[in-house]
């Protein structure tokens, strides 16, 4: 871990422009490099990336595409190697594919690349030259692995065994095989990534044949059951029929949830935990309470979803004994699941307009509703398998407070606050959709908040808390933004927060966003979040044309920046042949995980 003590976080880097270069932009002073991008050779026996002669064979053992989440973890003691985690959130065919054709038509070879392309790759890394630049280990590939769909998983917890997810393949319930849509993630305090699935609606074909009795439920997650969608779907149904709902309805139950992988160990079986719940899960970070504890924050990245929390009942074992990593290995495999209930402090002053209520601050008290302890259901009318799959439908039930799409929620170590990235939502206000709140100040918000929440009493494991909205984003010229009182006249325009991370020093955010709606490439950005200078949002970085920038992640010795370009070029009408982007090799777009450090070996934003 980090020695917040040896890095006093001060941020003296000058903000860079907004652009919209096709490049990736870090201010004077530092310099930039890839990693690893789409292609690159993961396995050890991985063959060269050809656009021309891609196979699903060679795509299982290369880096997949649209890198998300990104951590870096030790790698026993020696400080110039490291082991990358990245996730594969998803592929944009027409950008990978010449002469591509979707759906109906698309090449059976061509639907396995893609389907190969998504899940998370395992990947050793250098140091370069001892600065701050590392890449991918090419000398060094023997602990690396892919883990994409065809790969073995395990459920973990109350849900294990459940109706709900059995299937033909798996009659026990007990062993889904894949992962899909992982977007942002943590590195546990015990050595693992977790990794959120996301939009895991997508890949599935519905229709009327869709047993009556599991409609509501897929409905609530954003499966289209009234029609059968034959071109405008990935089609991954005709390379294996456990994608298609009409005929094995609860493999989407088997999707949406928290995956849990130990990078040590590039035989273990990932697991999926059902304690944590199953929604569109944006990410999960851990903390450890007072007591040891697990603590785990979540978003459920959907226009009016919730925020979630979950306590482990197992306490974290400290030291590297084989009994003290088999006990944290099982530590999310039971405890309390939350969900996020707010009040307000200045209700009728909140007009939707983004003006600030008159005691001068977006903020007020909040509760964690129990959901589920241990294995007992604490919702009324729902067993605890269906609180734990169909968990939207249990946080409806005990009125949580619907969010403008909750990304990141990310405790920081150094003091215990949570940071939520809620990126926009441009439904909030419209007719027969909830108004603004004092969490959710604005009306049709295009440009996202972030909402910092302080657990009463200092414990982690609290049920009850205080929040505040620190940053309403966007032009800081636009009235209807807030930079936590500081001069909006120097701060950087921010749009769509969506992913956060803590330097060393544990005093500043680093904030990437998605889909920047000032109509500016995406990019990082650096904020302090004490003493005079909070609410001093600064752009670090900017990502090339079209891409989101994803991570980010500060290395624990506080001299690297990573952050992922995910879906570079990614423009109506570009194709592979008639690219937005040229980034990385001024040939055509391919995501990839970038590095950003001082050319002094300082440490990063000083
Ligand atoms: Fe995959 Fe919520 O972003
Ligand atoms: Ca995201
Ligand atoms: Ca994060
Ligand atoms: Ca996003």
């Amino acid at each position: 871990g980090a020695s917040y003590g040896k890095h006093d976080g001060v941020l003296a880097f000058r903000a860079i422009p907004p652009n919209t270069l096709d490049k990736v932009i870090v201010p004077n002073g530092y310099d930039s490099a890839v990693v690893i991008e789409w292609g690159d050779k993961v396995t050890a026996d991985a063959p060269e990336f050809d656009i021309d002669d891609q196979s699903a064979w060679a795509q299982r053992r290369q880096f997949g595409y649209n890198n998300d989440f990104v951590g870096v973890l030790p790698y026993g003691r020696d400080r110039d190697r490291a082991i990358l985690v990245a996730n594969h959130e998803y592929t944009n065919e027409i950008l990978m594919f010449r002469s591509y054709l979707g759906g109906d038509a698309a090449p059976l070879e061509q639907i396995e690349i893609a389907m190969a392309a998504h899940g998370l790759s395992v990947v050793a890394l250098r140091r370069i030259d001892e600065t701050g630049q590392w890449r991918a280990d090419s000398r060094n590939r023997r602990g690396n692995r892919r883990i994409h769909v065809g790969t073995k998983f395990e459920f973990t917890g109350p849900a294990v065994g459940s109706a709900l997810l059995k299937t033909a393949a798996d009659s026990r319930g007990r062993n889904p095989y894949g992962t899909l849509n992982n977007c942002a993630g943590g590195v546990t305090p015990w050595g693992t990534v977790l990794s959120g699935e996301e939009n895991f609606n997508q890949y599935f074909t519905g229709g009327d044949g869709v047993p009556a009795a599991d409609k509501p439920a897929l409905a609530r997650y954003g499966i289209d059951t009234t029609k059968h969608h034959a071109a405008d779907n990935r089609r991954f149904d005709r390379v294996e029929a456990r994608f298609d709902l009409t005929k094995h309805p609860h493999e989407a139950n088997r999707f949406g949830w928290i995956v849990e992988v130990d990078p040590y160990d590039p035989h273990s079986t990932p697991k999926k935990h059902t304690a944590l719940g199953r929604f569109k899960h944006e990410g999960a970070n851990a903390i450890l309470a007072d007591d040891g504890r697990a603590v785990v924050y979540m978003g459920d990245d959907e226009r009016f979803d919730y925020m979630y929390k979950f306590v482990s009942d197992r306490r974290f074992k400290p030291g590297d004994s084989r009994k003290a990593r088999e006990n944290n290995l099982r530590l999310l495999e039971s405890g309390t699941l939350y969900v996020a209930k707010l009040e307000y402090t200045s209700a009728g002053e909140i007009d939707g307009s983004g003006r600030l209520p008159s005691d001068g601050q977006f903020n007020g008290t909040g509760r964690w509703i129990p959901i589920v302890r241990g294995s007992e259901s604490l919702v009324p009318g729902m067993t605890v398998d269906q609180v734990l799959v169909h968990t939207r439908l249990a946080g409806d039930a005990v009125g949580a407070t619907k969010m403008d799409r909750p990304e990141d929620v990310q405790p920081n170590p150094a003091t215990g606050k949570i940071y939520a990235a809620l990126t926009n939502n441009t439904d909030r206000g419209k007719p027969g959709k909830p108004g603004a709140d004092e969490a959710n100040p604005r009306n049709l918000n295009k440009h996202g908040q972030i909402f910092e929440i302080t657990e009463d009493n200092g414990n982690q494991a609290s049920e009850t808390f205080t929040w505040d909205v620190p940053i309403v984003c966007g032009d800081p010229a636009d009235p209807a933004t807030f930079f936590a009182g500081f001069d909006k006249t120097k701060v950087s325009p921010i749009s769509c927060p969506d992913n956060v991370a803590f330097d060393a020093s544990g005093k500043n955010l680093w904030i990437s966003t998605d889909g920047n709606a000032l109509g500016t490439n995406d990019g990082l950005f650096a904020v302090p979040l004490t003493g005079p200078e909070r609410g001093f949002v600064r752009q670090f970085l900017s990502v090339p044309f079209g891409a989101e920038t994803c991570g980010p992640f500060v290395h624990d010795d506080n001299k690297t920046v990573f952050v992922a370009v995910q879906h570079p070029g990614e423009v109506t009408g570009a194709t592979l042949d008639n690219p937005a982007s040229t980034w990385p090799n001024g040939d055509y777009a391919k995501p990839g995980v970038v590095c950003s450090w001082r050319l002094d070996g300082r440490d990063v934003g000083r």
